[in-house]
């Protein structure tokens, strides 16, 4: 197995650190624009095998996308990332036209390889990823609502003074501050509905602070997180390389399902060797679709920009 992260800044890095750790392949390979970046942190994060116990190689590349042959899965995290008080859609101008030579390049030494979006406006970027490469939809996967909804469980764990790890929660719809939806109906504590547990104004709080999960992190950093945005692509591509088969709520073109077609949206999925496998169906109620749709709406108008100006 060979993965390789485009991108070895924040979130990049972290991510080929996680699958490192995790020994997700063989072979790693972080690759960037910047000279001796990749290189450098490639070689860190090698120095950490003993420590760790992990035996995948670690390499980095500057810009030398046949370092990246054959790779089986990428991750594409290139592009600028958030500052203070921008939205993820401000970043559309200059990520759609670096986000697409990273899908052409890629490509031509990986043909087969399943691809993982996390360059914002990610629900844009893998409309585009998708459109530009003509890939069958099921290869092309953005991932955003794993993070958000670990955040929205992180929000209720807080609310509730209890385990993240007993919480099961999902957020649909598009990875923006508006556009997402976390699903507080459906949320649940060991099977157990947290509405019963919490009153509306409090689950209200907990969807509100997990909308803007991504934004207050900006404010306290003054550049998007990295962690969990690190850890949640990893363990998108854990589930593809060991075929796990996890249902995780990620960016894919819809045909239909949800009331939407011609779209990247977020909506739960099956994932495993074959990049997203299956889309289960919610069911959600009147309110939730409507919500939905207006999200819709939105990632639709921000999907238009790339043909305005022609990236597409
Ligand atoms: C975030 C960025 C990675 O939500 O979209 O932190």
């Amino acid at each position: 197995m060979k993965i390789t992260v485009v991108g070895a800044g924040a979130v990049g890095a972290t991510c080929a650190d996680n699958i490192a750790r995790r020994e997700l392949a063989e072979e790693l390979v972080l690759l960037d624009i910047k000279e001796g970046f990749a290189e450098g942190k490639a070689l860190d994060m090698m120095q950490t095998a003993t420590l760790l116990g992990f035996n995948t190689k670690v390499s980095g590349s500057t810009n030398d996308y046949s370092k990246t042959a054959d790779s089986n899965v990428v991750v594409i995290t290139s592009g600028i990332p958030r500052k203070p008080g921008m939205t993820r859609e401000e970043l559309i101008g200059t990520n759609a036209n670096i986000v697409k030579g990273v899908v052409e390049n890629i490509l031509k030494y990986s043909p087969d390889a399943i691809i993982v979006v996390i360059s914002n406006p990610m629900d844009t970027m893998t409309y585009l990823a998708l459109k530009s490469s003509g890939l069958p939809k099921n290869r092309i996967i953005g991932m955003g609502g794993i993070l958000d909804s670990a955040r929205f469980k992180c929000y209720l764990s807080l609310a509730l003074d209890c385990s993240p790890n007993d919480l099961q929660g999902v957020v649909i719809g598009g990875h923006g501050d508006t556009t997402m939806i976390p699903l507080t109906r459906l949320a649940t504590m060991n099977s157990f509905p947290v509405s019963n547990l919490l009153d509306g104004e409090a689950l209200k709080k907990v969807a509100a602070d997990t909308m803007v999960g991504g934004a207050t992190l900006t404010g306290l950093l003054g550049t998007s997180a990295w962690y969990a945005p690190g850890a949640a692509g990893a363990a998108l591509v854990e589930s593809i390389v060991r075929d796990q088969k996890k249902v995780f709520p990620c960016c894919v073109s819809l045909s239909g399902e949800y009331g939407q077609d011609d779209i990247c949206m977020g909506v739960p999925v099956v994932i495993g060797k074959n990049g997203w496998e299956k889309i289960i169906d919610y069911k959600l109620n009147e309110e939730e679709q409507a919500a939905f749709n207006k999200s819709a709406e939105a990632v639709r108008n921000m999907n238009q920009v790339l043909r305005d100006s022609h990236v597409i």
